[in-house]
């Protein structure tokens, strides 16, 4: 396998107006590897607690893609795996990734295809300190914002390459690509979450080091932002925006970035609010030609892995994401409070968030704690 044969554009086109939305939602479901297929178990119990008390009829497809699956088949997923999805709903993951397959093969043979064929250009990834939950921060205030991550080019593409490999002229190239349309498209994605929001973005570059594409980057910003006047905006190079959101986490409400940037972003906010177990994701397709994919922010962690103490709770508020995006927003509400009023109870946390309670005692507590909520 080299770089240039990861990502096979798929074959087909979901015809959105032939996918006849009946009352039954269709999930897929990618337990993953390591924590994934202890998390996700507890997401599924969370959901279906929930869609019990609302009425909402799920089914859900198991599929046992991942590193288990590769050390039989030596893939991550069937050739025809994309095919398989393309009509579902929405895709609930885990994590993947274990160390007896190079990392790079892991996500680029399964993740990127789902995330990039998929148009899943916005990774929409909610920062928040709940009560209950012990930042690291002496005075942390409150922590509630987002990161808008770009989810389908920038930094991680597979144009480049290494040329005289092994010798002392070994060279590598790795390009980072930025379109007008990926950066308009996701940065008018953060605006409007702005504007239902404090109506304030933060933008994030690097154009003093980087002077191609992130002076590009802030090009199409300001070009955007006119469409938005009532949105106050302020941008940031990379390196102070990390320490800013250490030293003033309170101060942000939604953060636009590049796929790079945001994805080291969405990893230390949650760190601020005390552990990344508790943060989720959207890989969200907005427009909803295809399936978005749910999953927490964290890894597949395999140094936790089969003890039973992984935070299940990125992976339960995922899938209230889920279920939003599919139009059930009283359930996910639930969920979230659901979340809220355990955490706050001081009982049944894990390890990482300063209690001994296991994954599966934090995640029937949760289910326990779902009521009705309006
Ligand atoms: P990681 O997120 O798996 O783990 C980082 C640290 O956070 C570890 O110490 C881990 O124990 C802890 N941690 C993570 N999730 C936790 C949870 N729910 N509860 C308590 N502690 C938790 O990141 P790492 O170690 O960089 O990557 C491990 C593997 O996961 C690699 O193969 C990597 O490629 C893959 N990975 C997959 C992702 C995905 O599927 N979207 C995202 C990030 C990493
Ligand atoms: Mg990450």
């Amino acid at each position: 396998m080299n770089g240039n044969d990861i990502i096979k554009i798929a074959p087909w086109k979901r015809d959105v107006a032939a996918h006849g939305r009946n009352d039954c939602l269709k999930i897929a479901v990618i337990e993953g590897d390591g924590i994934g297929k202890e998390v996700v178990p507890e997401g599924v119990r969370v959901i279906e607690a929930v869609a019990r008390l609302y009425g909402i009829d799920i089914t859900w497809e198991r599929l046992d893609w991942g590193c288990d699956y590769y050390a039989r088949f030596g893939r991550m997923m069937p050739e025809d795996g994309l095919a398989r999805i393309a009509g579902h709903d929405a895709i609930f993951l885990g994590a993947v990734g274990w160390p007896t397959v190079p990392d790079w093969v892991s996500l680029w043979t399964l993740l990127m295809p789902i995330r990039r064929n998929f148009q899943q250009y916005v990774n929409l990834r909610p920062v928040r300190l709940f009560d209950g939950v012990q930042s690291p921060l002496a005075n942390p205030g409150t922590i509630d914002f987002y990161v808008v991550r770009e989810n389908n080019e920038g930094e991680y593409s597979e144009i480049g390459g290494r040329m005289y490999a092994g010798t002392d002229q070994e060279m590598v190239v790795q390009n980072t690509i930025m379109t007008r349309f990926g950066c308009d498209r996701v940065m008018r994605f953060a605006f409007e979450l702005a504007r239902k929001r404090k109506k304030k973005l933060t933008s994030a570059t690097k154009s003093n080091g980087i002077i191609h594409t992130m002076p590009f980057w802030d090009e199409r910003f300001r070009a955007v932002s006119a469409d938005y006047p009532d949105i106050a905006t302020e941008q940031y190079h990379i390196d102070i925006l990390t320490a800013h959101f250490v030293r003033r986490p309170s101060s942000f409400d939604v953060v636009v970035a590049s796929n790079l940037f945001g994805d080291i972003l969405s990893d230390l906010g949650p760190a601020v609010t005390g552990t990344i177990g508790i943060a989720p994701s959207g890989n969200l397709n907005p427009e909803r030609r295809f399936p978005s994919m749910f999953e927490p922010v964290h890894g597949s962690a395999p140094d936790i892995a089969g003890q039973n103490i992984a935070n299940p709770i990125g992976q339960i508020w995922s899938g209230a994401m889920m279920l939003e995006h599919l139009g059930a927003k009283e359930a996910a509400d639930a969920i979230v409070v659901a979340i809220e009023r355990v955490l706050a109870s001081g009982e049944n946390l894990t390890r990482d968030m300063g209690g001994t309670a296991s994954t599966t005692a934090l995640g029937q507590a949760i289910a326990d704690a779902v009521s009705v909520h309006r």
